[in-house]
């Protein structure tokens, strides 16, 4: 007889939050990061409708001080709702309600000092449970064409098959290696897999050492076996906690894989990447791109070679 194997699909992502977003100052002195907005959208938006979208109900944010406006964002405004409605703004105000997740579906719990990345993930392991769970870092921004599915739900099809943790990868040029954590290829990759199977994991390698030029973006599947290393609570590069480095020590145990996405990431934690988000996301909806595009080739003919950058 057939003995078929129990497939699991992460049905929790934790959603950190807690980072100082210092790379963003000062609109972040006392604006959480993830407030920062893509078009219409805060960060933490689109990252929880690419949760909702790959089917995963539960949503866990780690935040910290000052970041109370995350929670209040996806919560009732009745004031707000009650002046739209006396004006019979229909549209906005079932926006913003749609916004409100089924009850009891976001749990929030406090990293009380930014330790790091890994710490902010530890710090959700009584919420998580015994389940596979995914890890969206709402600072990387991924847009995917129409007819795409998202990033996370890409992620959570290809674990269903393969039941091991994942990482996202994109190729990035060797100067930038220093700025991700990079993945050590076990194998030469086959022409058209999206599926890479790692030997190893280094956060943050100068371009000499890099063991290649895939670099992780904020999308992980992770097993709770995670936990336990976090929870050793070694600092690694910049002395923070890093996930990358538990992942990596996981490797002898539990086969971890690249998994190459489709779609456009926007690195929304630094000011240019941030912009670029922006200038993409504006100019996929037709009625911005009529009037963005009379705007941008203007400055671009202020930007000739008699007015070099
Ligand atoms: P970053 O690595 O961008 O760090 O975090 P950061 O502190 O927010 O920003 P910079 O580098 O100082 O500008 C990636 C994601 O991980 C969360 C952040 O909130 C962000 O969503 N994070 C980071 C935590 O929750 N806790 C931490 O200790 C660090």
């Amino acid at each position: 007889m057939k003995i078929v194997k129990n497939r699991m699909r992460p049905r929790t992502a934790v959603i950190p939050v807690a980072g100082l977003g210092t790379r963003f100052l000062p609109a972040t002195k006392a604006m959480p990061k993830e407030m920062l907005t893509v078009v219409d959208k805060p960060l933490v938006q689109y990252a929880l409708e690419e949760a909702q979208a790959a089917g995963i109900e539960r949503i866990v944010f780690v935040t910290g001080r000052g970041k109370e406006m995350l929670a209040d964002h996806f919560d009732y405004t009745p004031e707000l709702e009650g002046a739209l409605r006396a004006r019979n703004r229909e549209e906005p105000l079932q926006q913003i309600r749609a916004l409100v997740p089924t009850p009891g579906c976001l749990f929030f719990t406090r990293q009380n000092e930014p330790l790091g990345l890994g710490h902010a993930v530890w710090c959700a392991r009584h919420l998580v449970g015994d389940r596979p769970f995914a890890v969206i870092l709402p600072d990387d921004l991924v847009w995917s064409e129409p007819g795409t599915p998202p990033v996370m739900q890409q992620m959570c099809e290809q674990f269903e098959q393969l039941q091991n943790p994942m990482v996202a990868i994109m190729t990035v040029s060797q100067q930038e290696t220093s700025k991700y954590g990079i993945l050590d290829p076990a194998e030469v990759e086959s022409d058209g897999s999206r599926l890479v199977r790692a030997k190893g994991l280094v956060e943050k390698p100068s371009p000499q050492h890099a063991p290649s030029r895939m670099a992780i973006i904020g999308r992980y599947i992770l097993t709770p076996d995670i936990f336990e290393l976090l929870g050793q609570k070694r600092a690694g590069a910049g002395g923070e906690v890093q996930l990358t480095d538990a992942m990596a020590h996981l490797i002898p145990r539990q086969p971890l894989y690249g998994f190459r996405f489709q779609g456009t990431r926007f690195d929304c934690g630094d000011k240019v990447g941030f912009q670029m988000a922006n200038l993409a996301l504006a100019l996929e909806q037709q009625e911005m791109r009529e009037r963005l595009l009379p705007f941008i080739n203007e400055q671009l003919s202020r930007w000739t070679p008699d007015h070099p950058i």
